[in-house]
């Protein structure tokens, strides 16, 4: 027994809300379409769980963050998903896909099938199990990629009032985990192994702007290390974090953000992969011409740079997702997709936005003792990143602008004279 749709997105997040919204505006018909998803909530603005949704005061609940307020849409609840006829199927686990019966199944045992896949599973937090340490199972330690993760964190937050947490990870979760846990006044720890934090992005000057605001802030820095353990009690819970070089932390509660890996693994034999992702094409089309992939979990061309890139942040997988339903509706229209890559983060009173690619040489510019300061990077004479702290809409938009016409640079001198002038001459 099952049931059958023309179109079926597996995975309810950031990109499926998108596609479900694109789908309505280019004429989907009642009946049609559906969504499956493990988590028991339609799709939702996965960024506020690590920002709104971890603040003390009048934190953001659902239904206020559902798709697609983030990008200014519709908000898409639950009602309009109804009204629009399109099939949820929550709380839902796909356990296996059979690209050949194009059926897929679920955990409860039903067969849902399509004509045309939309793959949007995301990513899961990567365990420190998977790096040799154990006892990340513990009731203290908590990781966070969706809603039951932050109930769980808001919960901790609200057990230990001015307790001690140790962040494990300098990235996106632990820069922004230990900023709300800032907020709510426990004391903060960050391990990461590292030189400075965000180190996928972030310069070294860039990076100690924003350690330098998190010290004053209370934030301690372990750098340059990882936890090789955990110290457990007698009730089974983490009580201290012990370090490397054999150091201890003691610790009320755990904050884990150490990566991420696509889920992919149902696909693994039955579609390419690339970069840990599904490769997908300028349409967003697998190596399956029924199956297509979005959002973290698609490894899609980036024309800018010539090259296969999978991104890992919402404005792409916004994107991405209305760019693979506008080619599934209307095939002959469309053009490649020709994304540039977006990032931002959004911390205490700090607000920063990336466009581009952080490669080649770096030219800071701006105050770094004020509040608003940037970066270019320039890659084989070419502008082709751009980062600005404490920008204006104008002056976003500026640095974006620039960065897409990726300019010749002949005079760095002159770029690092000009700063955030080059990018509003433009
Ligand atoms: P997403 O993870 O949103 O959704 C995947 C969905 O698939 C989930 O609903 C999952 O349950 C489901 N699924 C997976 N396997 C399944 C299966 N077998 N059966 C059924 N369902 C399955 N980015 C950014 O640019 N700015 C920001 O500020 C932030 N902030 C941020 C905070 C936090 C806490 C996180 C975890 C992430 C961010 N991000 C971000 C990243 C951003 O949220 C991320 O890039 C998007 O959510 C990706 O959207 P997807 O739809 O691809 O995956
Ligand atoms: P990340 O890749 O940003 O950072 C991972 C960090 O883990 C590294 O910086 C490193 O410090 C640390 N690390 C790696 N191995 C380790 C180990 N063995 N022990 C200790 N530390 C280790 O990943 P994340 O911070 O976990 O974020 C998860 C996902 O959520 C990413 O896809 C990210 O893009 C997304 N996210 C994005 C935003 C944003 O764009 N503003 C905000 C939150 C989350």
């Amino acid at each position: 027994m099952g049931r059958a749709f023309v179109y079926v997105i597996l995975g309810g997040g950031v990109a499926a809300g998108y596609a479900a919204l694109e789908f309505t505006k280019r004429g989907v018909s009642h009946g049609e379409l559906c969504i499956i998803s493990e988590e028991p909530v339609a799709p939702y603005e996965r960024p506020a769980l690590s920002k709104g949704f971890l603040l003390p005061e009048d934190p953001s609940r659902l239904p206020s963050f559902h798709t697609c307020v983030g990008a200014n849409e519709e908000r898409l609840t639950p009602k309009w998903y109804k009204e629009q006829g399109i099939e949820l199927v929550l709380g839902t686990q796909v356990k296996s896909a059979d690209f050949r019966r194009k059926t897929l199944l679920t955990a409860a045992g039903e067969t849902i099938s399509y004509k045309i896949l939309i793959i949007a599973t995301g990513a899961r937090a990567l365990k420190l199990e998977e790096f040799g340490v154990k006892g990340s199972d513990a009731e203290n330690v908590c990781y966070l990629r969706d809603m039951g993760d932050a109930n769980t964190l808001v919960d901790l937050m609200k057990s230990f009032p001015g307790g001690n947490a140790v962040v494990i990870g300098g990235g996106y979760i632990g820069m922004e985990c230990a900023a709300s846990l800032v907020i709510n006044k426990i004391n903060v720890t960050m391990v990461f192994p590292e030189e400075h934090c965000m180190a996928r992005l972030f310069t070294p000057k860039i990076a100690s702007y924003y350690e330098d605001y998190y010290k004053s802030k209370g934030v301690r820095f372990i750098k340059g290390t990882v936890l090789s353990s955990f110290e457990i009690d007698s009730d089974g819970k983490v009580a201290a974090v012990i370090l490397k070089d054999g150091s201890r932390l003691p610790s009320d509660m755990v904050v884990v953000g150490i990566g991420i890996r696509p889920n992919t693994s149902l696909f693994e034999g039955q579609l390419t992969l690339e970069k840990g992702g599904i490769k997908v094409n300028g349409k967003m089309q697998s190596s399956n011409s029924s199956v297509y992939a979005v959002g973290d979990v698609a490894a899609f061309p980036v024309k800018l740079f010539g090259e296969i890139r999978r991104l890992e942040h919402v404005d792409s997988a916004r994107k991405s997702a209305r760019h693979a339903v506008a080619a599934i509706m209307e095939p002959n229209k469309m053009s490649e997709f020709d994304y540039l890559p977006f990032f931002y983060s959004r911390v205490f009173a700090l607000s920063w936005q990336f466009y581009g690619d952080n490669a080649g040489e770096v030219i800071h510019f701006g105050d770094f003792s004020g509040s608003t300061f940037g970066a270019y990077w320039v890659n084989k004479g070419h502008l082709v990143g751009s980062f600005l702290e404490g920008g204006t809409k104008d002056e976003y938009e500026a640095i974006a602008k620039v960065t897409r016409l990726k300019p010749a640079i002949e005079n760095i001198g002159e770029l690092e004279r000009q700063g955030l002038g080059f990018a509003l001459a433009i």
